[in-house]
């Protein structure tokens, strides 16, 4: 991204469209430009939360189906989410862009085929059928008409596996989470959660709580004198990516659901304090949060007063004491507290 080349006409109008966050009935992108420079900018940040998604899908060791190889990005926009999933996967063949916008489907289609020559790709101006597809949503919810949300969710239902990521708001997320719900008789879930037991944040008493994280930015956005200029012209934080999301690929007919993962997904951030640490974690149904001593556990304590964000979930190895043993860390490492390295 060039700071110089960037049109704030165009950024400060699409900015406004989205802290709106209101159903959209017309297309708002008026041509190409806006396309690039969105896709440059607010699309690329939205591209570092996919990183965080598919890193997660990595760690958990998930690929798509052996026999689902189409792609379809519903809502493309420029295309980030689609062109994120595709260069992780690359047993996606084919993909298909649809959006109300013509400019969008043009722009998004474009983008895949330059990054992605041998990929066969499918420009959609009508909603297409997401029967026995794996569909990528990105950032579009708030912007549907209900009746259009609704019929998005009766094409959902048919789908073999969604991948969704929306900001993390608390509207947004407890979206996920009841939609999560709906699906969970003939999905099994991917990513947030480690369980198929009813969500434990939509019982009664947690309301004002809601399922979300935080994508770690790239390194560069600390070094790169356009996007510090970037943040500070739009008024974005970089170092601050909540975002929520929702993994489920269908489940066979008459298979049972997969058994719970023998560890915790944390949840939000970890508070950290000069002597304690606090990780707010989900399993099996429940959520708990955890305290970390610096004196038990200083290495710990360390790489979370370094990075709030480390830890993807905790293993639950309880010792005679009920503690957890062994943190989770994002870059695919695990770490038993009490040592003084990760494992
Ligand atoms: C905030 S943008 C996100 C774009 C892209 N998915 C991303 O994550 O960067 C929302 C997108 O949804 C599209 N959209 C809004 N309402 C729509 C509808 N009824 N049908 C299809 N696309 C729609 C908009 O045109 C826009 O491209």
């Amino acid at each position: 991204m060039n700071f110089e080349s960037l049109n704030w006409n165009i950024l400060d109008r699409l900015r406004g469209t989205f802290l709106e966050g209101k159903p959209v009935r017309r297309a708002y992108w008026n041509g190409t430009e806006d396309l690039a420079q969105y896709d440059q900018t607010f699309g690329e940040r939205i591209g570092w939360k996919w990183d965080a998604l598919v890193r997660e899908l990595k760690l958990r060791r998930w690929n798509p189906p052996a026999d689902v190889d189409h792609l379809i990005d519903w809502g493309c926009g420029s295309g980030v989410a689609g062109r994120r999933v595709l260069a992780a996967f690359p047993s996606l063949r084919s993909l298909t862009v649809f959006d109300h916008s013509p400019h969008a489907v043009g722009f998004a289609a474009a983008q895949a085929a330059a990054r992605f020559p041998w990929i066969r790709i499918v420009q959609a101006s009508a909603a297409p059928s997401l029967k026995d597809s794996m569909v990528v949503l990105s950032h579009v919810w708030n912007e549907l008409p209900l009746p259009i949300a609704h019929e998005l969710l009766a094409q959902l239902s048919n789908a073999r596996v969604i991948l969704w990521v929306e900001p993390g708001t608390h509207a947004l997320a407890r979206k996920l989470q009841a939609v999560r719900e709906e699906f969970i008789e003939r999905f099994d879930v991917v990513a947030p959660c480690t369980h198929h037991a009813r969500c434990p944040l939509l019982a009664s008493g947690h309301d004002r709580d809601w399922c979300h994280h935080f994508a770690p930015p790239p390194a560069l956005v600390f070094t790169d004198g356009n996007w510090v200029r970037f943040a500070r012209r739009a008024g974005v934080d970089l170092r601050s990516l909540p975002y929520s999301c929702l993994a489920m690929v269908a489940r066979p007919s008459g298979a049972c659901p997969a058994p719970p993962l023998p560890w915790s997904r944390t949840l939000g951030r970890a508070d950290v304090g000069k002597t304690h640490a606090t990780l707010h974690v989900c399993s099996n149904g429940c959520i708990r949060s955890v305290g970390l001593e610096k004196r038990a556990a200083p290495q710990a304590h360390a790489t979370l007063k370094r990075d709030p964000l480390a830890v993807l979930g905790l293993i639950h190895e309880p010792d005679e004491f009920g503690a957890p043993v062994r943190l989770i860390l994002h870059d695919a490492k695990s770490m038993n507290p009490q040592s003084s390295a990760p494992g």
